[in-house]
């Protein structure tokens, strides 16, 4: 039996999207958008307080273990919207980040083994968890943001 395209993308359910697909790139991470493997943050599990983002942590499954992290965005009164990652290093260390390479802007994820945050983009720059670019820490670094805890919500001060 012959074999053309269509039949191909039936019996195998894999469709070739183009001829360039997995060929290299030069013009690096503003054209290749990498995602971020980070769990966004159920609905409802956080909200603006007082200048704050306060996370309720029961609602919030991926920080329950140490490793964890999760994303999310906000959207302020101002019409500013915040992108961030907040990830837990140990057993009671939480840290919020910008979600926002200082590169292009692409989402970062959580490396627990390495305890840095690394660009889900092509560059794949890596930070520390003081936000500072490990490759060169003279350049620009992750925006931190304070978090507390307090009984079972975190709140990130964002303002
Ligand atoms: S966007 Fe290029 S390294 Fe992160």
């Amino acid at each position: 039996m012959k074999h053309n395209r269509r039949t191909f993308i039936k019996k195998t359910g894999i469709a070739i999207v183009g001829v360039g697909a997995g060929l290299p790139c030069f013009s690096g991470c503003s054209t290749i958008a990498g995602r971020s493997a980070v769990p966004v943050a159920p609905t409802g599990s956080f909200k603006l307080v007082n200048g704050a983002i306060s996370i309720d942590l029961p609602m919030t499954p991926s920080l329950r273990e140490t490793g964890g992290a999760v994303k999310m965005s906000v959207l302020f009164d101002n019409g500013e919207k915040a992108k961030l990652i907040v990830v837990r290093s140990d057993t009671d260390v939480y840290k919020a980040f910008e979600d926002r390479c200082t590169h292009k802007g692409r989402e970062m994820n959580f490396i627990h083994e390495e305890d840095i945050l690394r660009c889900s983009s092509f560059g794949r720059r890596e930070f520390d968890l003081s936000g500072t670019f490990i490759e060169r820490p003279d350049d620009e670094s992750l925006k931190v943001f304070s978090v507390t805890k307090e009984g079972d919500s975190l709140l990130v001060a964002v303002v």
